[in-house]
């Protein structure tokens, strides 16, 4: 594991954004792995800007997001497709047809993560994805259990995921209760990972996960266990470790 430390949110999202832009200049058709949530809003401003300038080419970019709500679809303000696009998407010249979600509105959940998990295996699998953390330990919407789900699958979001997302919503019964997430295995068989933690908050369960047990408690403690890890963060994040 490597942690790169920054001194604030601003340089964090810099130094993360540089690891992207190598991925795609050493290898132009990479897949990445994409979040969402306020961390990486930074680091897709960084890489508009870098494409802007003419330094980066998304043009055989795929990319893969890690998770999407059930029920929204991408017209949806609050989906995930939705924030993809206004966030990254529709600035740089990436495909449409290189983009891909879960769907949130397929109502077959078995079937929608067997063909996600069938999709990332077709791409060739993920070079470099991209991970935040929640303040209960998530990646993706992998949330604390009593063990890891390797495969896609539905989950049942908790309560500190619905109260922490609800800034993104009208009020907090509008937060869907139900996700479409990559499975744990999906996120440890990207070659490389990078997570962006940022601000006081993400401090305690940051330590957590980077020293503590590995246990699906604090799910992003399995990220230990990851041979190219790399946790870019700045001070407050990293201040209690
Ligand atoms: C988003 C995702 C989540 C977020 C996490 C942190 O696609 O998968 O795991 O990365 O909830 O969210 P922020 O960055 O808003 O603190």
């Amino acid at each position: 594991m490597k942690i790169v430390r920054a001194r604030d949110f601003e340089a964090a999202s810099r130094k993360a954004a540089n690891y992207i832009f190598s991925q795609i200049t050493l290898k132009p058709d990479s897949v990445l792995g994409l979040a969402t949530g306020s961390s990486p809003v930074g680091i897709y401003e960084n890489l508009i800007a870098a494409y802007r300038r003419g330094d980066l080419d998304f043009s055989g970019v795929r990319s893969v997001n890690l998770d999407e709500y059930v029920s929204l679809g991408p017209e949806h303000p609050q989906s995930y497709a939705y924030f993809m696009q206004t966030n990254l998407f529709a600035h740089v010249n990436i495909l449409p047809t290189n983009i891909y979600l879960p769907n949130g509105l397929d109502e077959d959940a078995a079937a929608q993560c067997a063909a996600y998990d069938r999709l990332i295996h077709e791409l060739g699998g993920i070079d470099l994805q991209l991970v935040g953390i929640g303040h209960n330990g998530h990646i993706g919407f992998n949330e604390p259990a009593d063990k890891f789900v390797k495969g896609t699958h539905c989950v049942e979001l908790t309560k500190s995921t619905i109260d922490a997302n609800a800034r993104f919503f009208p009020c907090e019964d509008l937060v869907p209760r139900k996700a479409y997430t990559m499975g744990i295995l999906d996120i440890l068989q990207a070659k490389r990972v990078v997570m962006i933690a940022c601000g006081r908050s993400k401090a305690k369960i940051l330590m957590e996960a980077i020293t503590g047990p590995v246990t699906p408690a604090v799910p992003a403690s399995i990220l230990q266990l990851h041979p190219d890890f790399t946790l870019v963060a700045d001070e407050e994040a990293l201040s209690e470790l």
